[in-house]
Order: structure tokens, then sequence, then C-alpha cells
């Protein structure tokens, strides 16, 4: 019995056994992390797996475990390769942070990952449900995973009435979620366990139309007794993305092999040290400092939206292409960068698209 924040929960005895007998059976299986009890290579696909979706993941995980076989090759390559390798899956920070943390391995743990949850937490980019996904997956530590798939499981099985915008109310969760872990679990029971819980919010306890009558967990889930799975979890504070407008200068230069100018975006803020066509909050700012008659020959295409985690970005590109180079001063601050180089660099994906579509075809192939 726990008191958690103003409610009794029983814990339901069956959850783990139960979890882990269905993962064994039903669960995912063949995905090339799987199996795997290298912490560099489960460290890398969970960090990958973080905010985007398998399918996506695959073709990143090979390339990357390709030319980084290991945590010293990463941590000894360029920032701006890792970027490049990363560019497409989003999220940069994970990028800088996976680099950061390989350095921190190579040079603080001597190339060894820690073996503990504790330990691994410690590092760049690791927060707590990742240390607990390698150490459990790679160590067999008994400890939870407590992730969005995993709060909306947890919180459903439960009836769990907890606001999760509070920190108290998530802390509970985590306490509950460590008491329902399997009693003395061998190591490939702990693998079973946490992917279970992975593959149950993936698969079955999803977001809008649960699969209940397919749940391992059917005769023993809470919400569903209640007849509202979908209730839980239960979270007063949704996330409001605010909206921008940014006008984005395409500067693209045919006096030879196609070159667009590109800057590199600053260390902190949106696509921190990816590299983007300058940009400005307004029409007016675009032109402002561009010689008039480049202004004339601005050409307005399509606005794209893109989604960041805390903003709705309206983006406008403004195409000027010149048969000769600029004047020095003539544009902002910036450097050309070569069409055929554009895969080596790390760009946003709305920024990759509107290239692409600029361009001879084929030159991104490789990316
Ligand atoms: N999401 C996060 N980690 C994952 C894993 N190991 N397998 C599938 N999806 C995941």
């Amino acid at each position: 019995m726990s008191g958690v924040v103003g409610q009794r929960v029983d814990l339901p005895r069956d959850f783990a056994p139960l979890l882990i007998e269905w993962q064994r059976r039903a669960g995912r299986s063949g995905m090339p992390w799987q199996g795997s009890r290298d912490p560099y290579r489960v460290w890398l696909s969970e960090v990958m797996l973080q905010q985007t979706q398998v399918s996506t993941v695959l073709g990143y995980y090979a390339r990357f475990l390709e030319r980084f076989p290991d945590v010293q090759a990463l941590a000894a390559a360029e920032a701006d390769e890792v970027m490049a390798l990363w560019s497409g899956l989003g999220y940069y920070s994970r990028a800088r942070n996976l680099h950061r943390c390989a350095q921190a391995v190579v040079e603080q743990h001597g190339g060894e990952f820690p073996s503990t949850a504790a330990g691994l937490e410690t590092l760049p980019g690791i927060g707590a449900s990742t240390a607990a996904a390698i150490a459990s997956f790679c160590f067999g530590e008994r400890v939870s995973i407590v992730d969005g798939n995993v709060r909306r499981v947890l919180t459903r099985l439960l009836a769990f009435e907890g606001d999760l915008a509070q920190t108290k109310s998530q802390r509970a969760l985590w306490a509950l979620a460590q008491a329902l872990l399997p009693d003395n679990p061998a190591a490939d029971d702990m693998t079973a366990y946490t992917q279970g819980l992975m593959d149950l919010g993936a698969t079955v306890c999803t977001r809008s139309r649960p699969a209940c009558g397919q749940c391992p967990m059917q005769g023993i889930c809470r919400g569903l007794q209640a007849g509202e799975p979908q209730r839980f979890p239960v979270k007063s504070r949704t996330l409001k993305r605010r909206h921008e407008s940014w006008w984005l200068l395409l500067v693209k230069l045919a006096d030879g092999p196609e070159r667009f100018w590109l800057q590199r975006r600053p260390a902190s803020g949106i696509w921190a040290g990816l590299y983007c066509p300058p940009v400005f909050e307004s029409e007016q700012a675009a032109h402002a400092g561009l010689p008039s008659a480049w202004v004339d020959r601005l050409v307005a295409l399509d606005a794209v939206s893109h989604s960041l985690t805390h903003r709705e970005l309206r983006l406008h590109p403004l195409l000027l292409e010149l048969t000769s180079a600029p004047m020095p001063g003539e544009l902002p601050e910036g450097r050309w960068v070569d069409a055929a180089r554009l895969g080596q660099h790390g760009l946003p994906t709305p920024v990759k698209l509107l290239l692409q579509a600029l361009q001879t075809p084929d030159l991104f192939a490789q990316t």
C-alpha cells in the first residue's frame, strides 16, 4: 500500500509477471538495438528514440554506427559532422549532448559507461528515464523508466488521479513505478519488463484509441474498470506553443556550381549550431540592408509551417537568385555553401526541404 497525494493505491501484484510474459510473446522484437548489452549502442538508440519514431530512427542508427562504431570514434568527431549526421532527426540539443556525453565517457570514465542509473544520469543529455533504460537493458538494474508512454500506462493501470503538471504527482508516480518492478528479476527479466513498458505504451495503451481488448492488463486495469481509461493521465496544464513568423532570405548563386548563403545559428536557442539562411522577424527587416535592385527581384515562395516543442513557426522564404558574387557587406553575415556539400552540414528539416526544392535533384542522395 502506498499513500499517494491523497490517494491510497494498492498495487496490482500481477503487473510485472504479466508484462514480462506479454513482452516475450507479443512485444516488439528484432529491432537492431535489441539483444545488445553494449551501453554505447543502447544509449545511442535511446537518445534517438526519445522523441522520434522507430521507423525514422532505423536509418539514422545504422549510419551513426557505421561512421562511429564506438564511443571513442564519436568523441573524436568534429561537432559539425555529428550535427550533419543528425540532420533531419530534430531536437538538435540531443545531438550536441550526444557528442558531449561521448567525450565525457572517454575523458572522465576511461571510455566505459557507468554501470548504474545513478552514474549514467550524471552524463550530459541522460535524464532519469534514459539512464534507467540503459541500466536495466545493459546491466539488469532493477529500476523503472518513466517516460510519456509509461506515464500513460501506469496512470491508467492505477487510475492515478494526481495531476502530472505537479512535481509532487510526478514523484509519486515514479515511486509507484519503482514499487511495481518485478521481485528479484534476472537481467533478462528486466530487459523484457522495460521493453514491455515501452511496447505496451506504444502499441496497445495508445493515447487516443487504446486497444484494451488486446491488453494483457485488462483484468487488473483500474482505468478500464472505471470505464474511462482515456481520462488518464490527468494533466491540468498542457503545452501551449507560441506562434512566430520568420522570413528566410534564401540567396542562391549560380555563377558556377550552385551555392547558397547560410549562417551558422547561435550556440543557444532555436536550431542552435545548425546552418540556416539569414532569419528576419519581418519582410521589411529582410529588405533592409539589401541593395534596392535586389529587393525588386526577391521572390516570395509559399510559406511553410514547422512545429517545435515550444513554438509554432511560420516560415516565409524569400528567394534571391544572383548570377554573380555580391560585394562584401551586401549580404548579412554568412558564407557560401556549395549545394553539393549541403548534405555535410547540419540543416533544420524545413530548411533542408526548401533548399532541396531549389536545386538539382540527387545532391542530397547521401543524406
Ligand atoms: N522508445 C524509447 N526506447 C525505445 C526502445 N528501446 N524500443 C522502442 N521504442 C523506444
